[in-house]
């Protein structure tokens, strides 16, 4: 296994271009499974969840090629409903094949995902929406045995919890259906606006993009098309709080400041000079001043992303206060929590709430870390830029599941990393 070693304290300065999203990726990924023909992506990142779903859809029977940035997938080829364990275990967005191989095959074997390292991560919601399309699921031998005869039939899916890939589950399932289905409580991440483009662009009928209404007018075929993915928002955070935590003068390129509208608040609450452009992020940090503590609860968007709450932990634990951290969305996202201590954090966990003490004046320090999951190993390399000395970030294949060539970009802002094997 590699670990990540950062020479801190050093400011970031230069410019730093996002790539496509993860989250984007993956369900339009996924979506290219509704229709044969030859569809386009434009802007999908290289990444270990990129790669992991399209061995997916291989064992599908389906084929790909990349040149670049731009995948072509030829959906002509599906022959198999059956999504392995060894395959689903290592990515739970795996899950979202569920919904594209009910629609055009009637049926679908996937294996349940399993819990991971931030919770247990249920799929009812995914199951109970199906149900309400006259799908029948079985959950046997660790598998989700979903099938329908014939076509899918429109319904009424309300969400107890505005779930992501919940949300992309069944509006991808009702795409084919035959009627009109209304998802209630839907999500409205802008992930889930990227795929409707994709979808409607393939011919789906779908009102209420971005709103927590969707109304969905199945169709009887889609058509392969062109799309991109939007650009990365969790990624846009986590360098524009890198740039904060170390201080520095950068800008962040191809990006979307409109898919932050609640971080960057915050971070202009922190005393970080914010300047967004339509593309662009301008992020100025002088720490001759310690950070203002600012409080966060994560939120369904366009509330505080949870995916950002482990990086603003790390940049709150040098602030000059008391910051209050309320995660509502996952049961065990605070695994950074313990690693951040190790460097010196001030930090108290009391159920879902993290009390972060800043140091006020003082920086973290360099230690040896382990990364446990995808965003906690992100927010110790921000603590690793910010700190004095070397950190040493181990397991770094949980970041790489989610951070196209770090290194490359870290490097591009002047910051003193490496890979090394450990
Ligand atoms: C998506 O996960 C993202 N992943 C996650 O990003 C993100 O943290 C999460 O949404 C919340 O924003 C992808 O888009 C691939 P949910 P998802 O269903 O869809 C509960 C990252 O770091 N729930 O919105 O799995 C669930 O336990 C990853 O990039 C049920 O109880 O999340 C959670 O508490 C991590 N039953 C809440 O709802 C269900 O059937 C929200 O989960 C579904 C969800």
């Amino acid at each position: 296994m590699e670990k990540l070693v950062i020479e801190g304290g050093r400011k970031l300065f230069g410019e730093v271009t996002i790539s496509g999203a993860k989250n984007a990726a993956l369900p339009l990924i996924a979506a290219s499974l509704l229709a044969p023909g030859v569809h386009t992506l434009h802007n999908v990142p290289d990444l270990r969840d990129t790669r992991t779903i399209l061995r997916l859809l291989v064992s599908l029977g389906l084929s790909w090629e990349r040149t670049g940035s731009t995948l072509k997938i030829d959906g002509t080829g599906l022959s198999c409903s059956e999504a392995s364990y060894d395959l689903v275990k290592t990515m739970r967005a795996s899950v979202l094949v569920l919904g594209p191989l009910l629609a055009r095959l009637g049926r679908a074997k996937v294996s349940l995902p399993g819990g991971c390292a931030i919770g247990a991560r249920p799929i009812n919601f995914h199951l109970m929406g199906f149900e309400q399309l006259g799908v029948s699921c079985d959950i046997k031998h660790g598998y989700v045995d979903a099938r329908i005869d014939g076509r899918m039939h429109g319904g009424t899916v309300y969400f107890d919890v505005p779930s992501v890939t919940g949300t992309e589950n069944l509006i991808m399932a009702a795409s084919l259906a035959k009627g009109t289905t209304v998802i209630k409580n839907a999500a409205r991440e802008p992930e889930i606006g990227n795929l409707i483009e994709m979808l409607v662009s393939m011919g789906a009928d779908i009102e209420g993009r971005d709103s927590s209404r969707l109304t969905i007018h199945g169709v009887e075929q889609l058509q392969a098309a062109e799309n991109h993915i939007t650009p990365d928002r969790i990624e846009t955070g986590t360098y524009a709080m890198a740039i904060g935590a170390a201080g520095g003068d950068a800008v962040i390129r191809s990006c979307n400041p409109s898919h932050l509208p609640s971080l960057l608040d915050k971070l202009r609450l922190t005393g970080i000079d914010v300047e967004a452009a339509e593309d662009s992020l301008r992020i100025r940090s002088s720490n001759k001043n310690p950070l203002q503590a600012v409080d966060i609860t994560t939120m369904p968007y366009p509330g505080y992303p949870t995916d950002l709450q482990a990086q603003f932990m790390a940049l709150m634990s040098m602030s000059s206060g008391l910051s209050v951290i309320h995660e509502t969305i996952f049961e065990n996202r605070f695994m950074h929590v313990a690693e951040l201590k190790r460097m010196g954090a001030n930090i108290n966990i009391d159920g879902r709430i993290a009390m972060v003490k800043g140091l006020g004046g003082k920086v973290l320090t360099g230690a040896q870390v382990m990364a446990t999951d995808l965003r906690a190993s992100s927010s110790l390399v921000v603590a690793g830029l910010a700190a004095k000395g070397r950190t040493e970030v181990s397991r770094i294949y949980h970041l790489e599941r989610g951070y196209e060539n770090m290194v490359g970009k870290l490097t591009g802002l002047g910051a003193v990393v490496w890979k090394e094997d450990e």
